[in-house]
């Protein structure tokens, strides 16, 4: 960590935003306790992504378990392919991310995208060193490493079990149940906001790369040959795009553009991720995010996850370098799908024809018994199964064989000896599998990003004073509220009767009345309080209504206000 991120991290265990978990027992890298500021800042950034992209979406918030069986990891692809390159010195004994080793140390930028054996020769070719020890690592294999914690379910059991990489696979194995609440109707969005785990073969930057994380997570479904989102809404918001195309030219340029634009334009392929950037631009915006550190990255072929045909990320840049705080990706059928083929569940939608459709249709003989004494007790399994093939895709029984999934094993079935025929009929509709276009929030690393980006430092009084400029709509204290001096007991009961108004009007109020006061400010400024308000005795004594003066935290201003009117004033400054 450089500079801004030492100082940011000192800040944040100094004032109770966030620090190294268990210390006492000497700790376990990337694991964090978020102090009393830290949680509320971060349930302050929940609440208005819920507000946001649940509630104004008119979406469906779910909450499912955070531990899975394996069966479920099989079907989403983490078993096999949620992995990361992994180098270990041979001299230490640390491990470490073969590509992110690469990236700092050598001009090679995203090398997480580069296959492994390349990016095996790359560490042999620059004279990688271990960072920890500054062992030799040239000559050491770089190997796959799988980031799903494992665990058992049940005990003594030996039922594998899964901490989730991903809240997303919570919603999709739902999803049959969930399209019944959504009375079969595409498109509808669902939504997460939870604790995701994966044991980062390299935790780094403190909260941006741990091992538990939240994130908050929209699955939008949809018919891909009907459903457009409401993009007119987005179409004029402006936004700074690095698209793949220009990532490839040496020093590649941004695009500043409008949503409209850039979708009619194809720089965004995908109107749907269209709109959620241009919503997610829009979010940050009022967050409090500084927009001039601040890009949409589209991912490069080779750094796609293993679900995704397109990719665009946020990114802030924070420390110098940037760093992906949200994925906008385009997953296609792929994880429904999945799921179809393992589970014993029906992951489609029925879609209705505008018009009644005659239609050839292939069938199998409800006389089981053609099916022939081979298939034994699975014989009404397979036919339903060649039932639901015909369904979805007739023109599969063209050949002599067809291959149906039963109890999530493949079957190659002999369609004569199934008693298949083709028949007339009319149908209304058919059964598809939606698509999934996925916007994917890491609730850490957007604190992260607030709080550096608001971190600023200036001087007051002769003295360097560093405050927090977060925006009142994140800002964990609201108001900060002190009696002038703390040995006069009629302005310590009045500050305290004020803070017990404020609290009851919503407000977040800390109480201070230690130390001198542009002690207590400077404080408070150092957590982003936006307002202080100071009870003094000339404000008590006069002949008209009792006053406190009010300070703003990034001016210093100062104004007098009378008590009474003081929660809806600041109600309307807060609300910008
Ligand atoms: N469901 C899609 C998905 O999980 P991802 O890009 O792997 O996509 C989404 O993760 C977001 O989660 C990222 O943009 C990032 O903000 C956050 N994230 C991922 N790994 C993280 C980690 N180790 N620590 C903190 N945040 C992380």
């Amino acid at each position: 960590m450089s500079g801004e991120g030492e100082r940011l991290a000192e800040l944040a265990k100094r004032r109770g935003y966030f620090f190294g978990a268990t210390e006492a027992y000497g700790g376990a890298a990337g694991f964090y306790t978020f102090g009393p500021q830290g949680a509320a800042l971060k349930a302050n950034v929940e609440d208005a992504w819920r507000d946001r992209f649940t509630v104004r979406e008119g979406n469906f918030e779910i909450e499912a378990p955070t531990i899975m069986p394996e069966p479920v990891f099989e079907a989403s692809g983490h078993l096999d392919g949620f992995d990361d390159m992994l180098v270990a010195c041979p001299d230490c004994g640390e491990s470490h991310r073969a590509d992110h080793l690469l990236e700092d140390n050598t001009p090679i930028e995203d090398a997480e995208s580069l296959p492994l054996a390349e990016v095996e020769d790359l560490v042999a070719d620059h004279d990688i060193r271990c960072p920890t020890c500054g062992g030799d690592l040239a000559d050491e294999a770089v190997t796959q490493f799988n980031l799903m914690f494992e665990t058992n379910i049940g005990p003594g059991s030996s039922t594998p079990g899964y901490l989730r990489p991903e809240t997303a696979q919570g919603i999709f194995v739902e999803f049959p149940r969930i399209k019944e609440y959504a009375r079969n109707s595409l498109p509808f969005g669902v939504t997460q906001i939870g604790r995701a785990y994966r044991n980062e073969i390299s935790p780094r930057k403190s909260i941006v790369r741990t091992r538990e994380f939240t994130q908050a997570e929209l699955e939008q479904f949809v018919d891909p040959e009907r459903d457009d989102p409401h993009l007119d809404s987005v179409a004029d918001v402006e936004v700074t795009l690095y698209p793949a195309t220009e990532q490839h030219d040496d020093g590649g340029e941004y695009v500043e553009t409008t949503v409209g634009e850039a979708v009619a334009a194809g720089t965004i392929g995908d109107p749907w991720i269209g709109y959620f950037v241009g919503i997610a631009q829009e979010w940050y915006e009022t967050l409090g995010v500084d927009m001039d550190r601040f890009r949409f990255r589209q991912h490069l072929a080779g750094e796609r996850a293993h679900y995704a045909a397109d990719c665009w990320d946020a990114e802030s840049e924070v420390d110098g370098d940037w760093i992906e705080i949200a994925g906008f990706a385009y997953r296609g059928d792929y994880d429904l799908s999945k799921h179809a083929d393992h589970a014993d569940d029906d992951f489609t939608i029925f879609r209705e024809f505008d018009e009644p459709r005659d239609v050839e249709r292939a069938v199998v003989d409800p006389d089981m018994s053609v099916l022939g004494p081979e298939y034994g007790s699975e014989a009404a399994d397979v036919a339903s199964a060649l039932e639901e093939l015909a369904d979805r895709n007739p023109a599969a029984f063209d050949g002599e064989t067809v291959t149906v999934s039963v109890g999530g094993e493949t079957r190659t079935v002999d369609t004569d000896v199934a008693g298949f025929r083709i028949e007339e009929r009319t149908i209304n509709g058919e059964h598809i599998t939606p698509h999934v276009i996925e916007p994917s929030f890491g609730v850490d690393r957007t604190v992260y990003t607030l709080l550096a980006h608001a971190y600023n430092e200036d001087e007051v009084d002769d003295e360097t004073r560093t405050y927090l400029s977060l925006s009142p709509t994140v800002a964990p204290t609201d108001v900060g509220v002190f009696p002038l001096v703390s040995n006069v007991p009629e302005l310590v009961d009045r500050a305290e009767a004020i803070v017990d108004d404020l609290r009851r009007a919503g407000f977040s109020v800390t109480h201070d009345d230690s130390g001198s006061i542009g002690r207590r400010y400077r404080r408070q400024d150092e957590v982003g309080t936006p307002f202080c308000v100071t009870v003094d005795r000339d404000g008590l004594e006069g002949d008209g209504p009792d006053t406190v003066t009010v300070r703003e935290r990034d001016s210093g201003r100062q104004v007098r206000l009378p008590v009474e009117s003081l929660s809806t004033e600041l109600d309307a400054v807060m609300d910008g």
